[in-house]
């Protein structure tokens, strides 16, 4: 694991965005495993300059996404798909058919789960998985508990993370109790495994992951497997 520690959440997105130029120029179609959240922004938005400076092509790119609520319509603001359209793929060249995320509003949730295990299983290893951590050192929405899955599943949310992403919406009550992410073996199924953090907030918890035990209860922790993990860490001050 590489850890690198950087000023601000500006300087994260720059350093991050590197490592998909840098992808790019290898493999044209690289497939990537996108996340949402505040924390990937700053990268979105780098991505999206170095795409006007005309520094990186997405024409090819194919991308899955770590998660999705269960139960908000595509059309939803908060939902996943949309957090991607607007702050990524409306903005870049990326065909719209090469994006995958889990469907949300599937009247048979245990089978979306499979269908989309299925199409990672078809997609391949991903070059570049990125994530984020929760409070709670949740990555995807594989929260703390006794046990962890391997494959796509749909999660009873915990409070804390319910409380978290009430920020997005207009009260609590409206966030989704309920979402579908990628399993830890999924996760893993990644060449490089890019893990960006800001805030303090998160400075503990990613300690905790980095230089703690492997324990379930962090789910971050269990990157201490993945041989090729790169961390970006801006958690030495607000911005
Ligand atoms: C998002 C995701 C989550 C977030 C985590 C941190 O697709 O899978 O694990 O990465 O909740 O969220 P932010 O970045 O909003 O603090």
């Amino acid at each position: 694991m590489i850890r690198f520690k950087v000023k601000s959440k500006k300087e994260m997105g720059e350093l991050a965005a590197t490592y998909y130029v840098r992808q790019l120029e290898k493999k044209k179609d690289s497939l990537f495993a996108f996340a949402t959240g505040s924390t990937p922004i700053p990268l979105y938005d780098e991505l999206v300059r170095l795409y006007n400076e005309g520094k990186v092509d997405f024409s090819e790119v194919r991308t899955v996404n770590l998660d999705e609520y269960v139960g908000l319509d595509v059309k939803n603001e908060n939902s996943y798909r949309s957090f991607m359209d607007k702050n990524l793929f409306d903005r870049v060249n990326i065909k719209k058919d090469n994006t995958v995320l889990p469907d949300g509003m599937a009247e048979d949730v245990d089978k979306a789960c499979a269908l989309y295990s299925a199409k990672l299983a078809e997609l391949g290893t991903r070059d570049i998985q990125l994530l984020g951590i929760g409070n709670n050192g949740h990555i995807g929405f594989n929260e703390p508990s006794d046990g962890l899955s391997a494959r796509t599943f749909a999660v009873t949310l915990t409070e804390s993370t319910i409380a978290a992403n009430s920020r997005f919406f207009a009260s609590q009550d409206e966030v989704p109790k309920k979402a579908m992410t990628m399993g830890m073996a999924e996760i893993f199924d990644a060449k490089l495994i890019l893990l960006l953090v800001s805030g303090k907030a998160k400075h503990d918890v990613l300690d905790a992951a980095i230089n703690g035990p492997v324990t379930t209860q962090n789910p971050a922790s269990l990157l201490q497997l993945h041989p090729n993990v790169v961390v970006i860490d801006a958690t030495e001050n607000d911005e």
